[in-house]
């Protein structure tokens, strides 16, 4: 017999808004995310800008809304200058990141411009690693003052009028990780961040900054750097990050799919040590979470990718991780995770975008594709609409090596006042067996089932290609069925779905 579980809805018990920044993603220099990803001259899709028309419609449809840029570890080596101007003056230069040459023909001019093809909110990241205060003010004055200085005429020189208003920033990234370039203790780099949003805020008080928390919940400062940076700073920023990437190790599944548990322990920690700097520093307003790098990630795979010596490659093939069935799922719980923190997650980034840990690849010249993480990134960024609501889980357990005990369901539910449409987000993260949902609506009115749809294969190691990338395609789920308010439905092992209601 099937194990059993079950979700109780009411439209009374709102979490917060579903925001649209929560499905953001990232575009660094690094790989082939830039250079033939969303940029590739020679494409016969590509634009007068040299962007790939192709690539444009499935950032579209995967429903992105922010999108993070230039990086990454790559922002803390680079000059933001070398990018900007006539491409034929820009200086190639060594990206010691990525151990790449960047040839610099893709700059913030263009990705400006980028973004406004494709209907993306850019975030931008200043260079705190071997750059400071002085940069993130003339990149600033470049992008968003009008006219009349050295850096704003420049940017009209360079065809640009009217400013781009850019209004979140990134204060550097990752700096508590040793393998960033120019890393910083906390308190170090606690005082370059304050007085970098000090004098960015001088130029414009209503900017939207990111301080640096910590690059993984598994750092050794993890916890007290962000009290420490929180301390400083925190009359002068809005946001603080978390990174976590996470992969299957040593064919341990069942603790891979409970990935969420360590996203969820990760937003409580950061909220619990914001607010305690802020119950300490007798602040009133709060410090909210951007979590802009997230994803799954083989990290292990990178020592052999990355170029060594003195090959110095423009636009390697690195980490150009293929994923599977079980790591969409993955994806799509992670997604739950971050629906559920949506009062205090304000913003997010799937990292990447384009070919780099992407849902989204291409051949340079040729074909794009979809990941199978593309399917519940973009499912949910569509069906995801008007408030969070709690929802009420009972649900069997199963055993993981890694967080203990964990429930086989997890689901999150939002509901759109204006039109009573209510979407179940539900993942069953065991790989043992069916589990047979109810979903109690009673409380939500008149609903009619509009809509079930399952991505699951028996075979969760199925990856797609770019020749074949629909033989896993999220399915109706035939098993889905509205009663009295009561809905049933079937959730096969290693699966994800969005029920939607209205
Ligand atoms: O997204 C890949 C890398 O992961 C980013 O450059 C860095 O910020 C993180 O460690």
């Amino acid at each position: 017999m099937a194990a059993t579980a079950s979700l109780t809805l009411d439209p009374a018990f709102v979490v917060g808004p579903v925001r649209r920044r929560t499905f953001g993603s990232f575009v660094e220099h690094l790989g082939r995310c830039v250079y033939t990803g969303i940029h590739d001259p020679g494409h016969p899709t590509a634009d007068e800008d040299g962007f790939r028309q192709d690539v444009i419609d499935l950032v579209k449809e995967l429903g992105v809304g922010t999108v993070r840029y230039p990086g990454g570890n790559f922002v803390s080596g680079y000059r933001w200058e070398d990018g900007v101007g006539p491409v034929e003056e820009r200086p190639r230069r060594l990206d010691l990141a990525w151990h790449s040459t960047d040839p610099n023909t893709v700059g913030v001019d263009e990705f400006m411009r980028w973004c406004e093809k494709a209907g993306i909110e850019p975030m931008m990241a200043v260079n705190l690693g071997t750059r400071g205060v002085q940069e993130a003010l003339d990149i600033l004055e470049y992008t968003n003052v009008v006219t009349g200085t050295h850096f704003a005429d420049l940017r009209r020189e360079h065809g640009r009028e009217e400013p781009y208003r850019i209004g979140m920033w990134c204060l550097g990234n990752e700096m508590d990780g040793p393998w960033q370039i120019g890393h910083k203790t906390a308190e170090e780099y606690a005082r370059l961040a304050n007085e970098t949003a000090n004098a960015m805020r001088m130029v414009d008080p209503d900017l939207e900054l990111v301080v640096c928390g910590s690059s993984s919940s598994s750092m050794p400062t993890f916890g007290s750097w962000e009290a420490t940076v929180l301390a400083e700073t925190y009359d002068k920023v809005d946001l603080v990050s978390a990174h976590a990437y996470y992969q299957e190790k040593n064919g341990d599944l069942a603790s891979f799919l409970a990935s969420a548990v360590d996203m969820d322990h990760f937003i409580d920690s950061v909220v619990a040590t914001a607010d305690y700097v802020r119950a300490v520093g007798k602040h009133s307003k709060r410090i909210n979470i951007s979590f802009d790098e997230w994803n799954v990630w083989y990290q292990d795979r990178v020592a052999t990718d990355v170029a060594k010596g003195d090959d110095w490659p423009v636009a390697p093939r690195i980490l150009e991780d293929q994923y599977n069935v079980a790591d969409a799922v993955v994806v799509g719980s992670l997604l739950i995770s971050l629906l559920r923190h949506t009062d205090r997650v304000h913003s997010a980034s799937l990292a990447q975008l384009v070919n780099v840990i992407a849902p989204i690849m291409t051949e340079p010249g040729g074909r794009v594709w979809k990941q199978t993480t593309f399917h519940p990134f973009s499912l949910t960024a569509k069906h995801a609409q008007g408030e969070v609501l709690q929802v009420a889980l009972n649900s069997p357990t199963h055993a993981t090596a890694k967080f203990g005990e964990v429930t086989s369901l997890d689901a999150v539910a939002t509901r759109d006042p204006e039109t009573g449409a209510v979407s179940v987000f539900a993942v069953n993260r065991s790989a043992e067996g069916p589990l047979e949902l109810t979903v109690s609506l009673e409380a939500l009115g008149e609903l009619s089932l509009e809509e079930a749809l399952t991505y699951t294969s028996e075979d969760h190691t199925w990856s797609a290609t770019a020749d074949d990338d629909t033989s896993v395609l999220p399915t109706a789920n035939d098993s889905a069925a509205l009663t009295d308010g009561t809905l049933t439905v079937t959730l096969p092992p290693v699966s994800w779905s969005v029920l939607r209601l209205g």
